[in-house]
């Protein structure tokens, strides 16, 4: 009795370890389906974001240096016909005059290329470039306050996560002098333990996520989109709480040892 219980005990658990490794292939294809689903998704998310910031680079370099060109050229003719003309002291006039737009359009160039990849980050750190950006965002947006919480030496900050959480920072901040018709915006970086902190708070209006992504947020931009994305990319973890009337909030935690370039 007692061998033939043992046996059929057996043979039930051959079985049930058998049906076992079944579900254990079926559930790890599945799995690994669902993984691969969602990795076709981001990439094809990525490189939406990409085509887009590339749209945004050429209408850039198409309206600012477009124009200061075209100024440029016309001014270059004029002196010539001046020059031809035998009108020394108009040329003169004509050529400071255009000493005056190419210094301009250096400056345009400059603001083009601070935007692609801040110079100050390469050369200054993180810490130097949030103060300059966070001067600029004052300067434009009298009516919001800056709180700024930094608690991290530039050491902290892995050198591939400078540019994402500085260009996180500075979508989540557009939106907020956007959108939110806030009275203060607090960001804040800090190291606890072993992971790094970014958080970006504010006080506005606050919108329904829910809400943005039933309605086809795609329509609306791209900002929360490349924020995630930027997070996810870089090993992070994103989270955003918005609700009407009460705010925004935004938060990346990286485990620091597993961030990724990005
Ligand atoms: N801090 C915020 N406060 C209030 N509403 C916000 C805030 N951030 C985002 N939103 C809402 O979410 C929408 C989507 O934001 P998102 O940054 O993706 O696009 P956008 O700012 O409209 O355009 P883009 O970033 O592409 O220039 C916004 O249009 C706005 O309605
Ligand atoms: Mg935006």
């Amino acid at each position: 009795m007692y061998a033939k219980t043992t046996g059929q005990v057996r043979q039930r658990r051959q079985r049930l370890a058998a049906s076992w490794m079944e579900e254990g292939r079926d559930m790890t294809a599945e799995a690994s389906c669902a993984s691969q689903g969602e990795l076709q998704r981001l990439s094809a998310q990525l490189l939406e974001v990409q085509e887009n910031e590339r749209r945004r680079i050429a209408i850039d370099l198409h309206d600012v240096l477009g124009s200061s060109l075209t100024m440029i050229k016309l001014g270059v003719e004029e002196s010539l016909q001046l020059m031809a003309a035998n009108e020394t002291g108009a040329v003169t006039e004509a050529l400071q005059q255009l000493r005056l737009k190419v210094q301009d359009a250096f400056g345009e160039v400059r603001r083009v290329a601070m935007d692609l990849r801040p110079s100050t980050l390469d050369d200054l750190g993180i810490l130097a470039t949030l103060s300059w950006f966070f001067r600029e965002f004052s300067a434009v947006c009298h009516d919001t306050k800056v709180e700024m919480d930094f608690r991290v030496t530039e050491g902290n900050v892995p050198f591939q996560l400078k540019v994402t959480i500085f260009r996180i920072i500075q979508e989540a901040s557009c939106n907020v002098a956007k959108h939110a018709n806030a009275t203060c915006i607090k960001v804040s970086l800090k190291k606890i333990g072993d992971a790094l902190y970014l958080s970006i708070e504010d006080d506005g209006n606050g919108f329904d996520p829910l809400e943005l992504s039933r309605n086809g947020w795609r329509d609306k931009g791209f900002g929360l989109l490349s924020m995630k994305e930027r997070a996810k990319l870089s090993g992070g973890r994103y989270e955003l709480t918005s609700a009407p009337g009460q705010g925004t909030h935004i938060c990346v935690r990286w485990q620091l040892g597993s961030a990724v370039a990005s």
